[in-house]
């Protein structure tokens, strides 16, 4: 799949480039171009101007790459769509085994939560997971990473949280170390331990929320095998108080903070979009049951929020976040991301994400572009180093077989990737 590595390469003949770079960058350019030396980005040409009307044909043809110097790559890109490469700040892509299991029981009506306090849901695949040997559980992230580079996806958030000891939630953090070595995708690590209570502690809850606080999170610090400390607050997971043990401890080891806000149920009167914003969260979470006030702390805190609608999707409960409320009334940069799991969001297409960010949660194409470039690179601290197109900054784009920024959610279900480069590199889906 990787098509050359080399000195300089020129992405020439480019239809529309959004950078994404400023509030200029969500405009494209035409007739542009971007030159890439060593992996890094040292120019970017382009004029603005109104957009050429499309064409009947609505599919560029395939960019075609050419050699004139032995060092040299010339890039023709037939004047399609260019854009930053995608960045999916949400995922929990390293898991053993599958849950397609659960798809009756869920169609049949079974909520989410009930299959979870049954000993089946995340406990299934943390059995799975134990049980999985460390190569096989790579091999299959490997695969996941893979579909999503194809996929337009350069930068991926992930989480650990289908151990639930100590032991076994390093063991995930050093093999999510592990893709981020074997694999293209820079991958950023999250400690998710407050994910599910284990089966061990079912009668003792407190008990797990005591050894992530005295060992979990002093053990991943000191070995620094993690950015982010993330908890599932939901009141009939880990509720409010316990979530902001948690959530304090992992600010005093260091650890920058993310919530699963709200994705069921709030309880009592602060909702887990609050708690992100008392406890200087960079994000939180899928906030589908989120009241006004925490809105209000968020944007006030300048707490992300990361849409999953695709989730949404997949729980087939037809509950949506309000992310037209979000980004009208609260100013709030919404990001999007797939949520990859076994069990809510197996999918690895940003692509349909955005698809659906468009149908469902009403957002418009400049809104999803942003919500999958700049405001996700925001809600993993790497918006020095992903999210955008610009000089000095590594090469992370994609070449699209669309002309136009408003094909990316509107044709659904096919792979739109026409060529993906990460750090300078090529790989043709
Ligand atoms: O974000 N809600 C909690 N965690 C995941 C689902 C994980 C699973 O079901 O395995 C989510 O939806
Ligand atoms: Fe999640």
């Amino acid at each position: 799949m990787p098509l050359s590595q080399t000195g300089r390469v020129e992405f020439a003949n480019i239809g529309a480039l959004l950078t994404m770079d400023g509030p200029d960058g969500r405009r494209p350019l035409q007739s542009a171009s971007v030159v890439v030396e060593n992996g890094r980005v040292t120019q970017v040409t382009g004029t603005a101007g109104p957009a050429p009307p499309s064409p009947a044909n609505p599919y560029p043809p395939a960019p075609t790459i050419t050699h004139p110097g032995a060092d040299d790559v010339y890039v023709d890109c037939r004047r399609a769509l260019v854009t930053p490469g995608l960045v999916d700040p949400h995922t929990h892509l390293l898991y053993g085994g599958n849950r397609s299991g659960e798809m009756a029981l869920k169609l049949a009506g079974v909520p989410y939560l009930d299959i979870l306090a049954s000993g089946g849901g995340i406990l299934a695949t943390v059995s799975m997971t134990r049980e999985a040997g460390d190569e096989e559980l790579v091999e299959a992230g490997l695969t996941r990473l893979d579909a999503m580079l194809r996929m337009g996806t350069t930068t991926v958030e992930v989480k650990s949280g289908y151990g639930l000891s100590t032991e076994q939630e390093l063991r995930m953090l050093r093999l999510i170390a592990e893709l981020d070595r074997r694999s293209p995708v820079t991958v950023v690590p999250t400690l998710l331990g407050a994910h599910a209570t284990p089966a061990d502690h079912r009668d003792d809850p407190a008990g797990y929320v005591e050894e992530i606080v005295e060992r979990m999170i002093p053990a991943v610090s000191a070995e620094g095998l993690a950015h982010f400390c993330d908890v599932f607050c939901e009141p009939e997971v880990f509720p409010v108080n316990q979530s902001r043990r948690i959530l304090e401890a992992a600010a005093r080891h260091g650890l920058a903070r993310k919530v699963h806000a709200d994705e069921i149920a709030v309880e009592g009167d602060i909702s887990g979009a609050e708690l992100a914003a008392e406890v200087s969260a960079v994000s939180a979470d899928h906030l589908r049951a989120t009241p006004d006030e925490g809105l209000e702390r968020m944007a006030q805190a300048g707490v992300t929020p990361v849409l999953l609608p695709a989730t949404s999707l997949c729980l087939a409960d037809h509950r949506y976040a309000p992310a037209r409320r979000m980004i009208d009334d609260f100013g709030l940069p919404v990001a999007l991301a797939t949520d990859c799991n076994p069990g809510t969001s197996p999918t690895e297409s940003l692509q349909l994400v955005m698809a659906v960010a468009a149908l469902e949660l009403r957002l418009t194409p400049e809104e999803i572009l942003a919500g999958v470039t700049v405001n996700a690179a925001r809600a993993i601290d790497c918006s020095e180093t992903a999210g955008c197109i610009a000089t000095g900054r590594c090469c992370d784009l994609v070449v699209w077989q669309a002309y136009d920024p408003a094909m990316l959610p509107y044709r659904f279900g096919t792979n739109q990737a026409a060529l993906v480069v990460k750090n300078g590199r090529m790989f043709q889906p």
